[in-house]
């Protein structure tokens, strides 16, 4: 099939790419001149495992191309992919001036028949607004149906290429046979597609994304209840996850979920309720208590160096909001670090994937180290601030070694408590005994 896709942010890269995977003909539109020219010369723009792999196969193939014109990608295409940016307004709500744009412009530019998917996580009846956009000026037939992505940063091609379910929100038997098409080599394993209309797949998308960010803060009050009680979390969380009805995921405490979805979906949501005349009394305080558990190490770093950072230097392990990936959008690493760097503290930082990121947040306030050794000579405490394969098993004795005092503040529950005090360190971590 011929597909386009507009917009090469995270999202419609993956998208385009793994459809082109299965055969498609397709085609990314960006604006960004600069992006295209990279990836017309083979570079991936993000980062995201194996998508390297599949991106280069299908260029070499002719099967994945870039361009700028908006024309050349909507008059490829029989099905066209809205993948455009929903930023967070200043009052919390999703911004649709891309999307709403990008609509006015296909209506004035479509001469037959295209099935507009729209992929972006926008609000419950963000498709009407895009068909009316369109309906303005079109000359044609077209289809708007609401198709969101449940991609995980870190796993984001086999989430495309396995889905659990995909869910599409369509009123048009047309276009939803054409869509039923596209999607059956990713359904082969029986995984359902879940067809519902416009505004249940609007909903859906913020909904599970709310209900996990929920579950999440959940968990890190138990945690902090835990704390005060004497109770291990770990354990709360083996006893719950074992019930089916619970699940085993995402029950994790740490130090607040990030990422560019959670944080502004959970705001969105609730803000779209206020709109509507409903009070998401749950979702506020998830906002809440999430905001405050990004920075819970710090009072116990305080505490621990009897209330005066000042002077103090210490190395961060971990910058990006979870493994596997370089974002550093919502980090709760940022907030630490912002925390410290108030108190009149010096931050030294290893992340194997970010660390350009926050070098260009940050300039020289802080520093940073290729080796996550390193960043430990002469620190004062070291604080873990993602779960990254190679901090679960450090070397402790050049922990011990390197730091002034032996100290870790493990925001991520890394280690063992019983190894680690074999290892006579100093540990603080979430919701377990210190
Ligand atoms: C999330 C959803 O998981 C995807 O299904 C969705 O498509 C995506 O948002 C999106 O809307 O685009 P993502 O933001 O990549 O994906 O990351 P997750 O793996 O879900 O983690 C989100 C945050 O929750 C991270 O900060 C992570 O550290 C935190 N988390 C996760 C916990 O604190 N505890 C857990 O048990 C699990």
């Amino acid at each position: 099939m011929k597909i386009s896709v507009i917009g090469t942010g995270y999202v419609g890269l993956v998208t385009g790419t793994c459809l082109a995977e299965t055969g498609n003909e397709v085609i990314c539109v960006d604006i960004d001149e600069q992006k295209v020219q990279k990836m017309r010369d083979g570079e991936v723009p993000i980062y995201e495992p194996h998508l390297d792999v599949l991106f280069e196969r299908n260029i070499k193939a002719n099967r994945l191309r870039f361009t700028t014109s908006l024309k050349e990608g909507l008059d490829h295409g029989d099905i066209i992919f809205l993948a455009l940016p929903t930023p967070e307004d200043e009052d919390g709500s999703a911004d649709l001036s891309y999307v709403l744009g990008v609509s006015d412009e296909i209506g004035k530019i479509i001469s037959e028949y295209k099935v507009i998917v729209d992929k972006s996580t926008v609000p419950v009846g963000t498709a009407e607004k895009v068909h009316s956009a369109i309906a303005l000026n079109a000359k044609c037939d077209f289809d708007v149906v609401s198709n969101p992505e449940f991609l995980r940063e870190g796993f984001a091609v086999d989430d495309f290429l396995k889905p659990e379910r995909i869910v599409v929100g369509s009123s048009s038997d047309r276009a939803t046979e054409l869509i039923k098409k596209l999607y059956k080599p990713f359904v082969r394993s029986g995984n359902p597609i879940i067809i519902m209309d416009e505004k249940s797949a609007e909903l859906t998308k913020y909904a599970a994304n709310s209900f996990l960010a929920t579950k999440i803060t959940f968990m890190n009050e138990i945690a902090n209840y835990c704390e005060k009680v004497g109770a291990d979390v770990d354990m709360v969380r083996r006893g719950m996850g074992t019930d089916s009805r619970i699940g085993k995921r995402f029950l994790f405490p740490g130090i607040g979920y990030g990422g560019s979805c959670f944080p502004k979906d959970v705001k969105a949501l609730h803000k779209s309720g206020k709109d509507d005349n409903y009070d998401f009394k749950i979702l506020e305080s998830v906002i809440e208590v999430n905001q405050s558990q990004k920075v819970v190490l710090i009072p116990k770093i305080v505490d621990y160096f009897s209330g005066d950072l000042k002077g103090k230097t210490f190395a961060i392990w971990g910058l990006a909001f979870k493994p596997e990936t370089d974002d550093i959008r919502e980090a709760p690493a940022l907030n630490i670090i912002d925390s410290l760097l108030s108190k009149g503290a010096s931050i030294k930082a290893f992340d194997p994937e970010a660390m350009d990121n926050v070098a260009r947040k940050y300039g020289d306030k802080i520093t940073f180290s290729k080796s996550m050794y390193e960043v430990l000579d002469k620190a004062d405490a070291l604080i873990i601030c993602t779960e990254w394969s190679i901090f679960r098993t450090p070397d402790f004795d050049r922990i011990k070694n390197d730091l002034t005092n032996d100290v870790i503040f493990d925001g991520r529950n890394l280690y063992d408590l019983t190894d680690i005090e074999k290892e006579e360190i100093t540990y603080f971590s979430i919701g377990r005994k210190d």
